[in-house]
Formats: structure tokens, C-alpha cells, sequence
């Protein structure tokens, strides 16, 4: 982040302590960190400790004069690389989707050119609120970055959705918004995770994925300074901050959902999405009544790199999955070389996911990277390193 400008603009919530040590990390990183507080933060944090750890003036009322006189607030908003709330209260948030411009944040975050970014932090009954939804809704259309929130313990004593992400990821999203690599300007669609496939109301098909592989490449895309869409199934592991998530269960709301997020530049799809689902899915709870076992009939689910790959809307990059268990008709990459044919996609990621490998739900792979030219094999490395290498790998091919 060296050399990078943030205008750090602090909330008035109780998250707002943890901006102090957010400043001190951005730093740590190079950044150069200029704040803003609201008239709201100001009961939370105190001025003096967050110029001494920014190393900067404090900037806090639009009618300041000496503020106009050093530096108008026109000026100020555009001077930053990309413009952070920290922690974004659900009073800030409905201000800017509104376009209100009443004191000094919000009229910095109105005339503003550079990316915007959000950490919301609120209470889980406000996080949930319809206003809320609208209005999250609204600036996520007005282009506004968006990260967290978390689920866990609040300081309000509750627990769900609604808590400030943590401070290390959101450098580390930050960073990945902020980067000059080579994917800059690129839009990439990832998928991961497994999808459910409904029985009834309380019932599903489901698979082994933990959704770790598809997880660390996203987040190597965003490293790459890429915008990520990823389109999640209902994974173990969290996705990554700093990218837009779109969560889905089922592998037809998966294809609505990549559908959705084209056009884009590439798309990696590592999600094991479900081959069938429940043709006759029960609407209410099935019984066991006596009746004997029910009979499933299955239907086949929508291919969705296939789709993708097909479509008119084709990403200039396709990279598909495949999971395979070697059998007797054949190796994996001869199964997989077959797949990148059939599917119609540019690379297929083939590897061996037979139980002794470890490999499903592990945090190791070792794939085989399939193109028109052949199959590379690639030794056995953690999760993240496969993950990085395909990312450099796709920016290479761009
Ligand atoms: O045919 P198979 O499931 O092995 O193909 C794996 C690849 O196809 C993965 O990239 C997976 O994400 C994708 N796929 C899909 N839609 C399906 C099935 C698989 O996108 N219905």
C-alpha cells in the first residue's frame, strides 16, 4: 500500500475504537491514513488519539474555516486514493444512499470521484431492517464497495450479522482494492462451495466441498487488484472481504446468480455444483409414516461453466474444475482433458479427490492445469499457493 492515500472517514458506533487500530495498520503498510471524524465519533474516539496515530490533522466540520483555507473539502475528498467508512453506521449508510450532504463526511463522500468503500458495524435488528436492505441495495448499485459484516458478538450483547469485519482483513481487502496489479480494471466471476439441493423444508442433498479452494483463489484474484464477484454456495469457510458476494444454495440459483454478475473478463468456476436435484422435493417435512422410504426421482441441474462457456456473453477466460476420482476407465487427466472439450471452457483444473488423497475439505491440493496446449502438472502445495499460481497464471493469459 505504499504511496496509497486514504481518507478515513470514522462513524459514530461503538466499532469506532477499532478505526484506531485500523489507521495504525494501514500505516504499518504504507498507506498514508488523512481522517475525518463525524460529530457522532467524537463521543466514541477522541480527535488527539486519532491524529496521533494517523500522523495527520483531524479533520471534523465543514464550516471550519481553516479547514476551507488549508484544503477544501472538494479537494479533500479527491485527493485519496479511495474514501473508507469506518465503521459505517445505518444513519451514515441511509445519508449516502439518500445523498444527503450535511456535514462534513457525507459532503465528502457526495463530491467525491475516487472508489468508495464501506465497513458497515451496527446492530443485528438494525442490519436487518428493510430500510436498511434498501439502502444497501442502492449503494451497492451506486458502485460502493462493501465489507462485512460479520456474524458474531455484539457489544450490545446480541449475536448475528451486523458485526465490524476484523481489522486484519479489512487491510487485507483494502489492499487488494488498492493494488496496481495486473488485473486492475478486470472483472472476474469466481464460483465455490457446494450447493444444496432441497428434499423438504428441512432436508438436502449436499456434497463435500468445504469451499477453501475456491475461497483463497478469490482472494488471490483480489491480491492481483481484480473486482471479484463470487458467487458462493453454502460453504464451511468464510469468503474472502474485499470481494462481492453473492450467496446461493441451489445450483439454479447459482446460475441465475453468475448470469447476473456477466458481463465479465473470467470466469473461474470451482464451485462442485450438484449434477441432479430433487425432482420431487416435498413443500412440507416428509413423514415417517409407515409408508416405507420415499422414492427421489432426480432431475439434471443446469451446467453452469457450460452455460457460461456457450453463452453469447462468454468471459474472454474460462477456467472450469475438475473433481475426479480415478477409476477404471481411466486417469484423471484423461477425464478432465475430455471435460475442457465437452464444456467448452479454456482451462480445466483437474484433481484427484479420492479419500486418500485428503485433499476434499483439506487445506493442500495438487491440481493439473489442462489448456489447449496440454497438462501441467503442478506439485502439491497448500490451498493458497495453488490459488496464487492460477491467479498469476490467468493475468499472464490476459
Ligand atoms: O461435470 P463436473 O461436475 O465434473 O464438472 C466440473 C466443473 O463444471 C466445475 O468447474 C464445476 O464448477 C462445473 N459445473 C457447473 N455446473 C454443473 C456441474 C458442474 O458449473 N451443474
Amino acid at each position: 500500500m505504499h504511496g496509497k492515500r486514504i481518507l478515513l472517514i470514522v462513524g459514530g458506533g461503538i466499532a469506532a475504537f477499532k478505526a484506531l487500530d485500523l489507521i495504525r495498520r494501514l500505516r504499518d503498510r504504507g498507506a498514508t491514513v488523512t481522517p475525518v471524524l463525524t460529530r457522532a465519533a467524537e463521543e466514541f474516539v477522541t480527535p488527539l488519539s486519532v491524529s496521533a496515530l494517523a500522523a495527520s490533522k483531524v479533520y471534523r466540520d465543514l464550516f471550519d474555516l481553516t479547514d476551507e483555507a488549508e484544503m477544501g473539502h472538494i479537494e479533500l475528498s479527491r485527493a485519496a486514493d479511495l474514501l473508507v467508512v469506518c465503521p459505517a453506521t445505518a444513519n451514515t449508510m441511509a445519508k449516502m444512499a439518500g445523498g444527503h450532504a450535511d456535514d462534513l463526511a457525507s459532503t465528502l463522500l457526495m463530491a467525491t470521484d475516487k472508489p468508495v468503500v464501506i465497513v458497515p458495524a451496527m446492530n443485528v435488528r438494525m442490519w436487518e431492517h428493510a430500510a436498511m436492505r434498501r439502502n444497501l441495495a442502492t449503494l451497492r448499485a451506486d458502485g460502493i464497495r462493501v465489507i462485512g459484516p460479520v456474524e458474531g458478538s455484539m457489544a450490545c450483547g446480541e449475536y448475528g450479522p451486523g458485526r465490524m469485519a476484523e481489522v486484519p482483513e479489512i487491510v487485507d481487502a483494502l489492499a487488494g482494492m488498492l493494488a496496481d496489479g495486473p488485473l486492475k480494471g478486470r472483472h472476474v466471476l469466481v464460483t465455490s462451495g457446494p450447493t444444496h439441493e432441497p428434499i423438504d423444508p428441512v432436508r438436502y442433498i449436499a456434497n463435500r466441498s468445504s469451499g477453501a479452494q475456491g475461497t483463497a483463489i478469490a482472494a488471490a484474484l483480489r491480491d492481483l487488484g481484480a473486482r471479484v464477484t463470487f458467487v458462493t454456495g453454502p460453504a464451511r469457510v468464510a469468503p474472502p472481504e474485499g470481494v462481492d458476494v453473492v450467496r446461493v444454495e441451489t445450483a439454479r440459483e447459482m446460475l441465475a446468480a453468475v448470469e447476473a454478475a456477466l458481463p465479465a473478463d473470467v470466469a473461474v468456476m470451482a464451485a462442485a455444483v450438484a449434477d441432479w436435484r430433487v425432482e420431487n422435493a416435498s413443500a412440507s417435512k416428509m413423514k415417517k409414516d409407515g409408508g416405507g422410504a420415499p422414492a427421489l426421482a432426480f432431475a439434471e441441474n443446469p451446467d453452469i461453466l457450460a452455460t457460461v462457456a456457450k453463452g453469447d456473453r462468454r468471459p474472454a477466460l474460462v477456467v472450469g474444475f475438475a473433481a475426479e476420482t480415478g477409476d477404471e476407465n481411466g486417469d484423471v487427466v484423461a477425464h478432465a482433458t475430455a471435460k475442457r472439450a465437452r464444456k467448452g471452457c479454456d482451462w480445466i483444473v483437474a484433481n484427484d479427490v479420492s479419500p486418500a488423497t485428503g485433499i476434499m475439505g483439506g487445506t493442500e491440493n495438487a491440481v493439473t492445469v489442462i489448456d489447449a496446449e496440454g497438462a501441467e502438472a503442478w506439485p502439491r502445495l497448500s490451498k493458497d499457493e495453488t490459488a496464487r499460481r492460477l491467479a498469476r497464471r490467468i493475468a499472464d493469459a490476459l
